[in-house]
């Protein structure tokens, strides 16, 4: 076969366009077999740095392509990611454990950044106005910022890679990414589509290994890294936050979340049901944008609760490839931790509406609590695990005081047909997004971030590149 995802496999790191080789190598599993699928090699430190050293030396001529340069090479990157669309999207799932239409949907989503920074790239405009007086002018110019550094998740081994990525080449700087030692080969067989496509050596690095800790701190310590953007959890992102201090960068954070989905007693049940079922098993309750606390009105509560269990009934879990509805999680470990946090929800008085035997294995069953409130440590934190968690309320009022109750501040959903309450509710949510009777909110021509603790910029959108930008006033006299 010509495109199978065994010619997407690389070696090891992308550094300066040569696939780089080391005596220390590390595997990657198949996530549902624990099979290995490859074993790459493991960079240290030092070769980071000679990625961020190349990277520096790049930047001198990408800085100066044009935009219409830069968007015809993300163009034709988009093209080489969709061309090997359902190698990347078997490779994904090999990786990752999802299922391979959901993989599909990732490459797809994530060459839509591509394609939409591509557009972006020929977009940078800048100001001119007034001076002082006659014959001063104030200019403002967009420039890149210089090498970016990142580090991106396992949960979407593509898309989170793509967003940064081509958000930073579009706005002329240079890239070093290190992806999740969990699930690196989707980042490198961009790479590689990248290298085909034409992008120049040194702009596009990737950096792989198993020791995250040092290897970021060469992005996030290193005076030649002038933008640091990662996507993780809070707990991380206040560590590299604060590894990022030293050299002043600028930050981009896309954290955690622990998303309210608000059913209130006029929604359509079905349509909310339907959304429930997307916002949280997308990728077995793995993303930060899932749906972690279901409020929902008293008044239509055993009915949403029993539409949803019945739709849940209905989820197939198994092999990826085998077109289960659902995955295992990351790792067994990962299972145990949802285990943990739904174990003790029932112990502290919480009502498992429905469930499957458990196994100990990665595969965690569907489950469906009720009786949630506010005590308990599952209302509190993020699942990231295929469990609802159901929280009765009364007044609106009192909705958006529970939505609101967690130091995150990514997503939230609601579900009503009352137009004036969309408005006054999510003018109240403090969140960054809201799915409003629609919970598929990802989308590369939207801002996608959040406030409070789950971080800062936006990724995406016509406001994607502003991270990437920075701006310089040049006042013009002279005549
Ligand atoms: C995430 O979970 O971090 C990203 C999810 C998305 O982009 O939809």
């Amino acid at each position: 076969m010509a495109d199978t995802y065994q010619t997407l496999i690389m070696p090891g790191s992308l550094i300066n366009g040569q696939w780089h080789k080391s005596e220390q190598t590390f595997s990657v599993k198949n996530k549902t077999n624990s099979e290995i699928i490859a074993t790459l090699s493991n960079a240290k430190p030092e070769d980071m740095e000679t990625a961020v050293e190349q990277a520096t030396a790049a930047f001198a001529q990408w800085r100066n392509t044009t935009g219409a340069e830069r968007s015809r090479l993300l163009m034709a990157w988009y093209n080489k990611l969709m061309e090997h669309r359902e190698a990347l999207a078997t490779l994904l799932t090999l990786e990752q454990g999802k299922p391979l239409a959901e993989a599909k949907g990732e490459i797809d989503y994530g060459a839509g950044y591509v394609r939409w920074f591509a557009g972006e790239a020929e977009r940078i405009y800048g100001d001119i106005c007034d001076g002082l007086h006659h014959g001063q002018s104030v200019n403002v110019i967009k420039k890149p910022v210089g090498v970016v550094g990142a580090i991106t998740p396992w949960n979407f081994p593509n898309a989170m890679i793509a967003r940064k990525a081509a958000a930073a080449l579009a706005a002329g700087c240079t890239f070093v990414g290190r992806p999740a030692s969990e699930t690196p080969l989707s980042a490198l067989a961009m790479a590689k589509l990248a290298q085909e496509a034409g992008i120049p050596d040194g702009v596009l690095n990737i950096v792989t290994g198993t020791d995250a800790r040092k290897l970021g701190k060469v992005l996030t310590q290193s005076p030649q890294v002038a933008k640091f953007s990662f996507t993780g959890s809070t707990r991380v992102g206040q560590q590299l936050i604060q590894d990022c201090a030293s050299t002043v960068k600028r930050v981009s954070m896309e954290l955690g979340g622990n998303a309210p989905f608000i059913v209130f007693d006029d929604a359509d049940i079905e349509a909310a049901v339907d959304g429930a079922m997307l916002a949280k098993f997308r990728n077995a309750g793995q993303t930060c944008v899932c749906a972690n606390r279901f409020l929902v009105h008293r008044q239509c509560h055993d009915a949403f609760v029993s539409a949803l269990a019945e739709k849940m009934r209905t989820l197939s879990v198994g092999d990826g490839l085998d077109a289960a509805d659902m995955g295992p999680l990351i790792s067994t470990q990962a299972a145990n931790n949802v285990h943990e946090l739904v174990s003790q929800a029932i112990a502290e008085g919480a009502t498992c509406d429905y469930s499957r035997k458990w196994d100990n294995s990665a595969f965690y069953p569907p489950t469906l609590l009720t009786g949630v409130n506010t005590s308990m440590r599952i209302f509190n934190e993020e699942i990231f695990g295929p469990v609802v968690t159901v929280t009765p309320f009364d007044e609106e009022q009192e909705a958006i005081t529970l939505a609101n109750q967690t130091k995150y501040g990514l997503a939230a959903y609601l579900y009503t047909q009352d137009y004036t309450r969309i408005r006054r509710v999510a003018d109240q949510l403090d969140v960054g997004m809201v799915g409003i009777n629609d919970a598929a909110i990802s989308n590369p021509a939207a801002p996608f971030g959040g406030v409070k603790q789950s971080g800062f910029g936006r990724e995406g959108s016509k406001y994607g590149l502003d991270d990437y930008l920075s701006l310089q006033y040049r006042c013009l006299g002279g005549y």
